[in-house]
């Protein structure tokens, strides 16, 4: 079960998860029980999947909150469908079909952050050159379509982090992969982020399963 590998990676991390970012997995709720009005609201009229998946976020946000002391509250979806935490944390969801997981901080300690799971499968080959240029592909490892995975989860994670910032939508070639920085760099300016600019992603593959996590440290 996708839910029980993601905490198994997660624990055996250690030292290598960032202190002081708090991480919650639930799994998938079909019942959608839990959720807050203003988040009931958000997903009336959503397909079977999304509310499902849109609950076990919401509950494992609420957990992650509950780890640094924050007690239970809603997590609006705002109108551009970013979160909506409570003042003083930042956080990310994520989902996949089996699992959810959320991630949140104070912001005395970071400004942002950003978290990707995907299933650890061959990107669709069609998919590729959407995600990245041969160069990125080549860099991130020897395998083309398990690389365009990687690095489909490195961007999106590394473009959640970035967005409470920049309040800025741009595709996979507003991030490109430096592979001797090990970091995604912007491509053109995306104020307040200068060009070249770099995004951290720590990435954990294992048990069927890609976790990305961009913690943008509060400056
Ligand atoms: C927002 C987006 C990144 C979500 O990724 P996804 O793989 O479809 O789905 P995930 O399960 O990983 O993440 C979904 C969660 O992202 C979060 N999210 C949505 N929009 C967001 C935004 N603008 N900023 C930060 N987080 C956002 C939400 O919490 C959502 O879950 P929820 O609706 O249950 O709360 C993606 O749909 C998207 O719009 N991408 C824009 C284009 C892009 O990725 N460019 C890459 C730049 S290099």
């Amino acid at each position: 079960m996708a839910a029980a590998a993601l905490e198994r990676m997660i624990a055996g991390l250690g030292a290598a998860w960032p202190r002081g970012v708090a991480v919650a997995i639930c799994a998938p709720d079909p019942e959608a029980r839990g959720l807050y009005p203003v988040e009931e609201a958000a997903v009336a009229r959503a397909v079977a999947g999304r509310r499902s998946e849109f609950a076990g976020g919401r509950r494992a946000a609420r957990r992650a909150l509950a780890a640094l002391g924050h007690p239970p509250v809603a997590i609006p979806m705002a109108e551009d469908r970013s979160p909506v935490w409570p003042e003083g944390f930042v956080g990310s969801v994520s989902h996949c079909a089996a699992a959810c997981i959320a991630v949140v901080a104070r912001t005395e300690g970071f400004a942002a952050l950003g978290v990707d799971i995907e299933p650890y499968d061959p990107l669709p080959e069609d998919l590729l050159p959407e995600i990245g240029s041969e160069a990125e592909l080549a860099g991130v490892g020897p395998d083309r379509r398990l690389a365009g995975r990687q690095l489909f989860s490195a961007k999106e994670a590394a473009y959640k982090a970035q967005y409470p910032l920049s309040r800025t939508l741009f595709g996979f070639d507003g991030l490109r992969y430096d592979a001797g920085a090990r970091a995604l760099r912007f491509a053109r300016p995306v104020p307040p982020f200068a060009r070249g600019q770099a995004i951290p992603v720590s990435q954990w593959t294992g048990d069927g399963l890609c976790l990305s996590l961009s913690a943008l440290t509060a400056a």
